[in-house]
């Protein structure tokens, strides 16, 4: 009999409230339209715990629904003990990358650090997912639209 190989992946960003649990609540609508929800596990958190225990910023929320994306996560800071529960840490940007280094206990652990940004396929001009917190509505959506192209490939590369 086949076993699927599961992967388990951690978005990370600063805060766990805008990007990553976006960034989760896409992937996960992709890979359950495309029939691979089995075939992974997905999670978010944030370098900053400051907002832990709280929903994802309402403007995040209200621009990913009206994409037919719920967002239901509450926020959490990533721990050392991440490095074992998961396969891939993907960071939003350069700040969360180095977070996630210093965090990371051994070499092992370090390899598992991704940037979104490997991830991008159609928009070469983005080198990481620009924090939203202080942009108006479009600076959500550019988000999402970030978000989009990276999931497809991380999609692509589950199959
Ligand atoms: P996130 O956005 O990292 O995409 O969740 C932010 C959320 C909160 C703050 C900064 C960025 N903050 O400074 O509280």
């Amino acid at each position: 009999m086949e076993t699927k190989k599961i992967t388990r992946i951690l978005f990370v960003c600063l805060g766990n409230i805008c990007r990553s649990p976006a960034a989760e609540a896409m992937l996960r609508m992709v890979v359950e339209r495309e029939g691979l929800a089995d075939r992974v596990v997905i999670d978010s958190a944030g370098t900053y715990g400051g907002h832990a225990g709280e929903r994802s910023d309402v403007r995040m929320r209200r621009a990913a629904a009206a994409r037919g994306i719920e967002m239901p996560h509450l926020a959490r800071q990533v721990r050392e003990t991440d490095f074992d529960k998961f396969d891939m840490l993907i960071a939003m940007d350069d700040n969360n990358y180095e977070a996630l280094f210093r965090l990371a206990p051994d070499r092992a652990a370090q390899q598992k650090i991704y940037r979104f940004r490997e991830f991008l396929r159609h928009n070469p001009d983005w080198s990481y997912i620009p924090d939203p917190y202080y942009e108006g509505h479009e600076g959500f959506e550019l988000v999402l639209d970030l978000l989009e192209d990276g999931c497809a490939t991380i999609v692509e590369q589950l199959r």
